[in-house]
């Protein structure tokens, strides 16, 4: 079974993350590439590290009208990548629209396509000031995940409090990806609501995103293979 973790490569160009990613095993983890990184290196570092065998999690959370990500998401495909994200809100025709855009291509390994729900910096008051007139952020959560099984794609990216909940309402097989994970006895950053890699695994996580604690560790591989210690 390969790794269930995700290295979050928030790195500021392609030189640095590339001096830290030559010393990963692609058997050992997969790979994030955000907002940051993505726009200082460009699809060619998404390519390099493809061709280097890596998993890469392309997470740019798109987000426009059907036809916009469409596009995108075939873009994001060809590029090789593993597993690619949108926001629910989108709506059920931009969440349709991006799944067969991706199908369309009828790729060998077609990359999964997952949704993000609502963002873990959205409180009650957040949200009622966009108009979701929602109690709390844990029904939009629920609702939006609905919508995106109900439109085919693969999983969502979810807080681990909300995953006990979300395996049970939308089933196994419907993947949760989860950041804020933090092995037992490392700082938790700004993460406010963390859990363990082991607690992550029980909740029925399927694949954690853990960044800082591995990528400003003085010893990043021990680290990494702790942390899949535990999620096995
Ligand atoms: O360094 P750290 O482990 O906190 O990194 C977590 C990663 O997951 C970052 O890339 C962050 O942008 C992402 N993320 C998050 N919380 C969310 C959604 C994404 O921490 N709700």
């Amino acid at each position: 079974m390969s790794s269930r973790l995700i290295i979050a490569l928030d790195f500021p160009s392609a030189e640095q993350a590339l001096v830290f990613v030559k010393t990963l095993n692609p058997q050992e983890c997969k790979l994030k590439v955000g907002f940051e990184l993505f726009v200082a290196a460009g699809p060619d570092f998404v390519r390099v590290l493809v061709a280097r065998g890596f998993d890469v999690f392309l997470d740019l959370k798109f987000h426009d009208i059907p036809n916009t990500v469409a596009g995108a998401c075939k873009s994001a495909a060809r590029l090789g990548v593993w597993m690619l994200n949108v926001h629910a809100s989108g709506g059920p025709a931009m969440l349709q629209a991006a799944g067969q855009a991706i199908t369309e291509l009828d790729l060998a390994k077609p990359p999964l396509l997952i949704a993000v729900t609502v963002l873990t910096s959205m409180d009650q008051a957040q949200l009622q000031a966009t108009g979701v007139p929602v109690q709390e952020p844990w029904q939009q959560v629920e609702h939006l995940a609905k919508l995106a099984k109900a439109q085919g794609l693969d999983g969502v990216v979810c807080s681990a409090q909300e995953a006990l909940a979300l395996k049970k309402s939308l089933g196994q097989d419907f993947i949760l990806v989860t950041p804020g994970i933090r092995p037992a006895g490392s700082k938790a950053d700004d993460q406010t609501r963390i859990m363990t890699p082991r607690a992550a695994r029980q909740a029925g996580i399927d694949y954690v995103v853990v960044g800082r604690p591995i990528t400003q560790a003085p010893d990043p591989l021990a680290v990494i293979a702790a942390i899949n210690q535990d999620l096995r």
